[in-house]
């Protein structure tokens, strides 16, 4: 019989549920297995070494679960791990295996949201501070001026399930205004932190209705749709039993709790 694989998805926590759902959507056939690292979330403050430490010990558990292609659904992992994990450990340790990120696919296609070649790009610090964003958008769009604010607060706010009340209306002014007092010229505004799009509803009445906000689970979805196409020796071997497991570092109770918020439906999960 084929041997087949479900695709690893990563996050920290419980951000990258929000890709997984627009993966899902547009990719329903396949097997997944969702992996959440709560008990050491969030990233968006520690150290490169630390995170790619942590990183690569979740990309290595998905692998050792049978995955032969993983989704970093993190942009903080994604911006701090996944160039060294490409470039050496695949290489060294695993040449069959994949590992792919979110920067990239938003990077190809933000030019198709502005039209003032203006962008705002809101994330954790690690993903502001690595400038990857900056870079990546350089090779697509040399043009196109980044605007970079870093929102430290959100992740645990949206974490804790706070994000919607009142008290979080500070902190969600505040980011918001540090990013747009930079340029009056921004038409399009990146949410470049897989938990930010559970801030919609508030980031909306925020800016100025000329804005484009942009979320990345639907282009990172069609990112996938297009690499799946381009590589069938990839997609040959992922399984098509419809199967979505969920695991996380932390509480399974307290995750289940939580994920059905960011992943629209409910979980049932297990322990790493
Ligand atoms: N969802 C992660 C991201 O996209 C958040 C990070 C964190 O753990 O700080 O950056």
């Amino acid at each position: 019989m084929k041997e087949t694989s479900p695709i690893g998805i990563f996050d920290s926590g419980y951000g990258g549920l929000t890709v997984f759902r627009s993966i899902a959507d547009q990719l329903p056939e396949y097997d997944y297995i969702y992996l959440g690292d709560n008990a050491r979330s969030p990233y968006g403050d520690h150290s490169f070494e630390t995170i790619y430490k942590y990183t690569l010990e979740c990309v290595e558990w998905l692998f050792a679960k049978g995955c032969k292609l993983v989704i970093l659904a993190c942009n903080t992992a994604s911006a701090k791990a996944l160039r060294t994990i490409q470039q050496k450990d695949l290489p060294a340790k695993y040449p069959d295996r994949r590992v792919l990120g979110v920067i990239r696919p938003t990077a190809e296609v933000i030019g198709n949201f502005t039209q003032s070649n203006q962008v705002g790009v809101m994330g954790t610090r690690g993903t502001v501070n690595s400038e990857s964003y900056l870079l990546e958008i350089n090779k697509f769009f040399p043009d196109i001026k980044v605007l970079q604010q870093s929102c430290p607060m959100w992740v645990p706010l949206i974490e804790n399930n706070e994000h919607l009340q009142p008290g979080a209306d500070f902190f969600i002014d505040e980011y918001c205004s540090l990013l747009m007092a930079q340029s009056g010229d921004i038409d399009c505004v990146l949410l470049a932190c897989t938990h930010y799009p559970l801030l919609l509803p508030k980031l909306r009445a925020v800016f100025p209705d000329y804005i484009n906000i942009l979320t990345q689970g639907e282009i990172v979805a069609n990112g996938l749709v297009d690499y799946l196409k381009r590589h069938p020796e990839i997609e040959n071997k992922i399984g098509r039993k419809k199967d979505k497991l969920f695991y996380t570092s932390g509480d399974p109770a307290a995750f289940n709790e939580h994920a059905s918020i960011f992943f629209g439906e409910d979980v049932e999960s297990n322990s790493m």
